[in-house]
């Protein structure tokens, strides 16, 4: 077990604390009353909240043009370690965190979750397949990079940032805040160039699309490589950079995000009865290994 240590650079005592505060941020409109008090979290006292405000100050400080494209570089030559699926599972659970273990559920827990969600609402089982691998990205944690690079809303690098990021006041300590080629409304990009086209800071979203992108459809690896892009698909925002294939992919972003949010229960689902379903999806989609 390699535990997150809280240290100076990991704020958080974990990495589900980001996810506690995208929550707190976009509740659930079904189950407002009994979820975790949203009040009580928002509280400026809340301890927590300074740790979550100290990992945008760090997200949006160090997350430049130029370090997203070292990650890209390093990272995606995905030549750190080769594993089945299933092998893949019990690395990303290696993620154990400061908190305390018997209310938080393991990762994969989360991702088991959001796949059944997927799967009782009768969505096609490439979608199931998305919910079951979506943080997968997140055993970046495991090689050594820092939370702040591997979980947090995401944004596009190269061009001005919108107020629709959350915490927007910390990109004035980016460099890239004061660089002409990027400090513009389409900064290195051209108008509707598509998000293809557009750099996001790096983290788990990205890392788990590429690793993907030859199985999954199109309508799924938008979800992946979109999904903790709040300011878009909450917001609205980068309308400007989006063209009409981001546009028509949007709504599927949409239908996976409160899977992602909201299915979340303290009940683990019963593995043993899921499995043969799983190890079915699992081989219709994806090769006998996974290369990170
Ligand atoms: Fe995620
Ligand atoms: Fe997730």
């Amino acid at each position: 077990m390699k535990p997150i240590k809280t240290t100076e650079a990991n704020p958080l005592s974990s990495l589900d604390v980001w996810e506690e505060d995208v929550l707190s941020r976009y509740p659930d409109p079904d189950s407002i009353a009994n979820s975790k008090s949203t009040e009580e979290y928002r509280n400026y006292d809340n301890p927590v909240r300074d740790t979550v405000k100290e990992f945008y100050r760090l997200n949006h400080t160090y997350q430049t043009y130029d370090f997203v494209q070292e990650k890209r570089n390093n990272f995606l030559k995905f030549d750190k370690k080769e594993m089945p699926v299933w092998d893949a599972f019990q690395f990303l659970n290696q993620l154990v965190d400061d908190s305390d273990p018997d209310t938080d559920l393991d990762q994969f827990q989360h991702l088991l979750q959001t796949s059944e969600a997927i799967r009782r609402d009768g969505h096609p089982d490439w979608m199931v397949l998305v919910g079951l691998m979506h943080d997968m990205g997140k055993v970046l944690c495991l090689f050594g990079e820092p939370q702040w690079a591997v979980v947090g809303d995401t944004f596009p690098v190269g061009c001005a940032y919108s107020d629709k990021v959350v915490y927007p006041e910390f990109f004035s300590t980016n460099p890239d805040f004061d660089k002409p080629t990027f400090n513009t409304k389409y900064g290195v990009y051209e108008p509707n160039c598509g998000l293809r086209n557009v750099n996001m800071s790096w983290g788990h979203d990205e890392y788990v699309y590429q690793m993907l992108k030859d199985y999954i459809p199109e309508e799924g690896l938008y979800m992946l490589r979109y999904h903790s892009f709040y300011a878009w698909h909450r917001e609205g925002a980068y309308d400007h950079l989006l063209d009409e294939h981001d546009r028509k992919m949007l709504k599927w972003v949409q239908l996976f995000n409160p899977y992602d949010l909201y299915s979340k229960n303290p009940e683990p689902p019963d593995w043993n009865k899921l499995k043969p379903y799983y190890e079915n999806l699992i081989a219709k989609y994806l090769p006998a290994s996974l290369k990170f």
